[in-house]
């Protein structure tokens, strides 16, 4: 089905609603990351879509939270057109509907330029009760960030893009929604809106111009805003597949994130996300799918306990060579580490799924030295009781690694039967200390590479794990 008239269909989604639970709906997945953000949740998200649409699925896309701390580079790889989204969410070209869920923090102005690139197929609504995040909120991030510099307090290294302020806002109940502003047509009567912030700097006051709040106005005009949940259910019940996806990680959710402080100010898992969002785990039937790298990577400020060491520099290198590792909102080089079960474990425990997928096995398997390490459990500086659970205070903490030979060649592999017995192996090794199933490996760059791990492949890890686990026993 082709949506030829979305206000018509917007419209019948309203009229249609019944306020009963529908049971019959057919497909839904979520996607999340499982470290610090940057896994390449998009990938994974694009497979999903590609194989819902081959399966003649629409599909209805969620973004879950979060605002434009996000940043995710999307090819199209039959236009081979690049696009740079950090509102949008990064399945977004393959959906028919894009939803910017009622937890977001949107400023109009960005939205509305990434939503004009879009082909027109990509239908794109914005929640009513999604927050708006303006040059305010983005100004007072930097200026608390200095704040807290100058008051001898560890800077967060956000990015700088006002989502912490603007929920501060919200947690005041002084924040805008696109619910309160879409009727509104004069600048100054938003301006004012904006202005009841207290405590607001003058400096920063001063910038939210009348001529500033009608660029914001003009913006608005041309989203539609809508009761998102709604219009999901209403999907749903016509059979179309839905994707909720979220941005940055589980170590960066704002409770149960990285040592409390250095995290973002949403929750980052998909039962926080899906309560953002106004829906229940009912509405996933197919579960949620965690994103992690082969090795870890880190922007901003906090604990990061398996980064690379001085003598891993070599193999930093490599990756940057290889894969860049900068962010996309921030241009900031991330910092490098190992892959950590210790903090998959617990982020798949919190997201309350097995499935895992695994990107950059390609670049693993190519550092330099052939063997990669991964963190089995944390061990205190002081006491030096070993731990298997992600601690508050990560910093009284260091890495017990164990070594895992790497040393393959995959890059642009699809077919799981072209995987070498050693990434059999590796993957045994991260599910037998995560607990996770891995279905999913990302094998280079571009939105085709990656395998999907069948009957065959599950063969194969867990002969590799049988192995494992005949010699751990004998280790003890
Ligand atoms: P904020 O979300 O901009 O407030 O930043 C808080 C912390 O989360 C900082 O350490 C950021 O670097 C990190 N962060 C936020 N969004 C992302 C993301 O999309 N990828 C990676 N790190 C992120």
């Amino acid at each position: 089905m082709s949506i030829t008239n979305i206000d018509k269909f917007i419209e019948e989604a309203y009229e249609n609603f019944r306020p009963y639970y529908n049971e019959h709906f057919t497909k839904g997945y979520a996607v999340a990351g499982a470290h610090f953000g940057d896994e390449g949740k998009g990938k994974i998200v694009d497979a999903l879509a590609s194989q819902l649409k081959k399966q003649k699925y629409n599909i209805i896309n969620y973004r879950g939270q979060g605002g434009g701390n996000a940043g995710h580079t999307v090819i199209d790889s039959e236009s081979g057109k690049e696009y740079h989204f950090h509102y949008l969410p990064s399945g977004g070209l393959k959906s028919d509907i894009i939803l910017l869920g009622a937890g977001m923090l949107l400023d109009p102005i960005k939205v509305a330029e990434e939503v004009k690139v879009l082909p027109d197929t990509v239908n794109i609504l914005v929640d009513e009760r999604a927050t708006l995040s303006i040059k305010m909120e983005r100004l007072l991030d930097g200026y608390y960030e200095s704040l807290r510099k100058s008051n001898g307090i560890p800077v967060i290294g956000t990015t700088g893009s006002g989502v912490g302020t603007t929920v501060a806002h919200r947690a005041l109940r002084v924040h805008v929604t696109f619910g309160d502003v879409k009727n509104i047509s004069r600048a100054e009567e938003l301006s004012k809106l904006f202005k009841q912030t207290p405590d607001l700097p003058e400096e920063i006051a001063n910038q939210i111009t009348t001529e500033y709040c009608e660029e914001v106005l003009a913006a608005i005009k041309n989203l539609r805003i809508v009761c998102s949940d709604v219009i999901f259910q209403q999907c749903i019940k016509e059979g179309w597949a839905g994707i909720l996806e979220l941005s940055q990680a589980f170590g960066l959710d704002m409770i149960h994130g990285n040592s409390g402080h250095f995290v973002t100010s949403t929750h980052t898992t998909v039962p926080g996300a899906l309560a953002d969002v106004g829906l229940s785990e009912k509405d996933i039937p197919n579960g949620s799918v965690i994103v992690a790298k082969a090795y870890a990577s880190k922007v901003g400020a906090g604990p990061f306990v398996t980064k690379f060491e001085e003598d891993d520099s070599d193999i930093a290198q490599y990756i940057y060579d290889t894969n860049g590792e900068r962010g996309v909102t921030t241009g900031r080089i991330r910092d490098l580490g190992w892959f950590d079960c210790i903090a998959v474990a617990e982020a798949l425990r919190k997201n309350g799924t097995h499935v895992l997928a695994l990107n950059c096995m390609d670049t693993i398997g190519m550092i330099p030295g052939g063997m990669a390490k991964i963190c089995i459990a944390y061990k205190h500086k002081v006491t030096g009781k070993h731990i298997a659970y992600w601690p508050y205070n990560q910093d009284e903490y260091e890495p017990v690694y164990y070594e895992v030979p790497t040393a393959w060649e995959i890059k642009h592999c699809t077919n799981e039967k072209d995987l070498p017995l050693e990434v059999w192996n590796f993957i045994a090794h991260i599910e037998y200390f995560t607990g996770g199933i891995v279905r999913y490996i990302g094998t280079g760059g571009g939105d085709k590479d990656i395998v999907k791990i069948s009957e065959y492949g599950i063969m194969q890890i867990n002969k590799q794990k049988k192995l494992i686990g005949i010699w751990f026993k004998k280790l003890v």
